[in-house]
């Protein structure tokens, strides 16, 4: 099987490689990525030699046709993925996430590939803190930024392109990520790296937005099992039943650390923060038979921490840009 990853130096499409060549020694893979500031070739030390790399744009049009014709399976990760950024400059993410988008799913429908279209719990907008209700395959799209609208925009795209032109396409909506390799402008990086440097963690606001956290192996590990099993057409949500407060992340980042558990900032709230997300993922169990290898987040986020540890060469090259882009609007409260 000839898969194209696209957005495969990135921090979920770089795991999702290194998982399937571990796994699945009859797949072979393509990378299509542009290695913006979120991607690097280092994320995929170790596997670059098993890998095609082609660096370039989801939205060049002709590289992508290029690209998809030589492929049974495109599993589509590329994107301008965080919401602080969609904040202070919109247009990229109307351009890879919308206009990339477009461009795959043109490609897939000329040349009748099959297509996983990775996007994510935010197109459901957000939930109240004391609502027992959690976002389902069901939950109508209420996206609040512009990323989310942007993932939401696409989400319909490929949706049309079903109905339309019948293309093969499934869809998955996955809660918040942790893991190796994240970039270090997202929540948890930002905080660990942040301690090893001996500063204090930033809480947004009053710090109790509820995400809904799954470790990255196990978000592609369904992502798999929809592409072996899933029915074509459908939509299916990935969680993990991770649900814990910012404030309860960082508490237990600095515990793990050897901090005291209230050494923190609160630090200027994010414009139309969204307060919770919450998955249903009963869906994915009981037609697809998947099931979360992490049920327990402190240990996974004890072991990402170490991998922060061990792996500062990584990160420590994205850190000085992360912070300064933060300094631009972040006041302590
Ligand atoms: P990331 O920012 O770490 O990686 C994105 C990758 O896409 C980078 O390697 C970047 O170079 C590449 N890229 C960006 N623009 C491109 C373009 N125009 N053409 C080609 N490549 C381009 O993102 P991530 O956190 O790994 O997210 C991957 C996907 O998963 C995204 O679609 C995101 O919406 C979705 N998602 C993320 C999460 C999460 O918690 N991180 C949760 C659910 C869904
Ligand atoms: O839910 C899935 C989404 O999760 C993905 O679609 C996005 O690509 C991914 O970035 C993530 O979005 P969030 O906005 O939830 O993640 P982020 O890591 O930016 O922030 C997590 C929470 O932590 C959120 O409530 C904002 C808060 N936060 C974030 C940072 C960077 C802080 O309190 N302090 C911080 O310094």
């Amino acid at each position: 099987m000839r898969v194209l990853v696209t957005g495969g130096a990135g921090f979920i499409g770089s795991n999702f490689v290194h998982q399937t060549l571990a796994t699945r020694p009859d797949v072979e893979v393509t990378v299509l990525d542009a290695l913006t500031y979120a991607g690097s070739r280092s994320s995929l030390e170790g596997v670059l030699g098993d890998v095609r790399f082609v660096e370039g744009l989801v939205q060049d049009g002709a590289l992508v046709d290029s690209l998809v014709a030589d492929a049974d399976v495109v599993v589509h990760f590329a994107a301008e993925s965080h919401n602080d950024n969609s904040l202070t400059s919109p247009g990229p993410f109307v351009q890879t996430n919308v206009v990339g988008t477009y461009e795959l799913l043109e490609a897939v429908r000329r040349h009748g590939v099959r297509y996983h279209h990775i996007s994510t719990d935010e197109v459901y907008g957000d939930l109240a803190l004391d609502s027992p209700e959690r976002f389902t395959e069901e939950t109508p799209y209420n996206p609040s930024s512009p990323y989310s609208s942007t993932k939401g925009a696409s989400d319909l795209l490929v949706r049309a392109w079903v109905r339309s032109f019948g293309i093969e396409a499934t869809i998955s909506n996955c809660s918040n990520n942790y893991g190796p390799r994240q970039h270090v402008e997202k929540f948890i990086p930002r905080q660990v790296t942040e301690v090893i440097d001996g500063r204090r963690p930033r809480l947004y606001g009053d710090g109790l937005n509820v995400r809904d956290w799954i470790h990255v192996d196990d978000h592609n590990s369904a992502v798999w099992a929809i592409i072996d099993r899933g029915q074509m057409g459908e939509t299916y949500l990935i969680g993990a039943d991770g649900e814990v407060d910012n404030r309860g992340v960082v508490s237990q980042v600095l515990e793990l650390m050897d901090r005291p558990g209230d050494d923190f900032d609160h630090v200027t709230d994010r414009p139309g923060h969204d307060r919770r997300y919450a998955i249903d993922w009963t869906r994915l169990r009981d037609e697809l038979g998947w099931q979360p290898q992490y049920r327990d987040f402190r240990s996974g986020l004890a072991a990402t921490i170490e991998w922060y540890r061990d792996n500062e060469a990584w990160w420590r090259p994205q850190k000085a840009a992360a912070e300064a882009r933060y300094a631009a609007t972040e006041q302590v409260l």
